[in-house]
């Protein structure tokens, strides 16, 4: 399949949207990170070189997190090795120092870690209060900063909690307000379990604007559990964010939050963004290319909309 094969949108540019938009790929990590069987750490390697190769500048890698928290990620010493030497940056996630000290060691100069907005949620996948999971990241943040590390930082739960329920804008901007605080580059704002719509996204913008947080400091993390994360997605746009975050065939979930379902699949976004006109720097065939490959070493087909619509378009031509 290449993509002389593959439909394409009609790129129609609309106004007030941004030119370029550089898109986060979390399928290694947050796509994999809730697999049931393990997938081999070669699979891995080749999935991170296939998404490079079709043209992903920023590839999250995988997470140095306890291995019995993500048993699915235990294989990163293994792993990061056999990619770090492609010519993109590959974030990993570091809860704490330990996995500070695990990534820099294996030279990751691109970390994250991740916060919550709720508490539930901090003590269910970080084993502490938001101030205590916060107060963990104080030093993993300084310490990456002056080894040159590029920190990004995660509030899960931005948009609707399935312990707490709606969670309130202030709450999500004093997280954020902190991790900026801490020193992070840029934050990334999660709807982990995918409740957001498009005027609650518009509203946290706004909000964090007013305090202080720009737009060129935010990227967004939808998942797509309602059918929400491209409404999403165009409405963070619309605001002038930039960085967005999707999973190669829509893969993914949290295993701390079971009613978390895949993420944006980068197809979907792909498809959208260049009928837009806006450029991504994705070659669209050669992506879907990977997560139909993906899909078969898995055992199921890709929930993308778009991977599922155009292997059908390329299985019609072969036929
Ligand atoms: P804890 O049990 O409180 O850990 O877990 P601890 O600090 O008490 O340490 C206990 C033991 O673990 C110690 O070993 C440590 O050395 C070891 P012992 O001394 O007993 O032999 N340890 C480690 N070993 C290896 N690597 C480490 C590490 N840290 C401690 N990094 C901890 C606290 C943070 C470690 C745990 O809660 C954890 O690993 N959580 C990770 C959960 C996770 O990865 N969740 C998924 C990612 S978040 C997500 O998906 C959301 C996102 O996509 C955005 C969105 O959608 O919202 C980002
Ligand atoms: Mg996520």
């Amino acid at each position: 399949m290449n993509t002389s094969e593959l439909g394409l949108p009609m790129a129609v540019p609309t106004q007030d949207l941004p030119a370029r938009v550089r898109i986060h790929e979390v399928g290694a990590r947050d796509g994999l990170q809730n697999e049931k069987d393990a997938v081999p750490t070669e699979v891995k390697a080749e999935f991170i070189r296939r998404l490079a190769d079709a043209g992903l500048t920023t590839i999250e890698a995988t997470s140095f997190v306890h291995p019995k928290w993500v048993p699915q990620l235990a294989d990163a010493e293994q792993l990061y090795p056999q990619v770090a030497d492609l010519p993109v940056a590959l974030p990993v996630l570091v809860p704490n120092e330990r996995g500070l000290e695990r990534a820099l060691a294996l030279g990751a100069r691109h970390v994250a870690v991740f916060a919550s907005a709720t508490e539930s949620f901090a003590k269910a996948n970080l084993n502490r209060t938001v101030d205590e999971s916060l107060a963990m990241f104080e030093p993993v943040v300084r310490r990456a900063k002056d080894a040159g590390s590029v920190v990004r930082g995660y509030v899960s739960m931005c948009f609707g909690d399935p312990w707490e329920g709606p969670v309130p804008v202030h709450q999500v901007v004093r997280v954020c307000k902190a991790l900026r605080d801490l020193g992070c580059d840029e934050l990334s704002l999660g709807d982990t379990i995918g409740v957001a719509t498009p005027g609650h996204v518009q509203a946290l913008l706004a909000e964090l604007n007013e305090e202080g947080v720009p737009t060129s400091a935010l990227g967004v993390h939808f998942h797509d559990t309602y059918g929400q994360a491209l409404s999403n997605t165009l409405a963070a746009l619309q605001h002038g964010v930039t960085t967005v975050d999707a999973s190669a065939g829509g893969l993914g979930g949290c295993p701390y939050a079971k009613s978390a379902t895949g993420n944006l699949a980068t197809e979907d976004l792909v498809w959208m963004l260049q009928g837009l006109g806006i450029d991504t720097g994705v070659d669209l065939g050669q992506l879907t290319a990977t997560s139909v490959w993906m899909a078969g070493q898995l055992g199921r087909p890709s929930p993308s909309r778009t991977v599922n619509a155009l292997g059908k378009t390329a299985q019609s031509h072969q036929e």
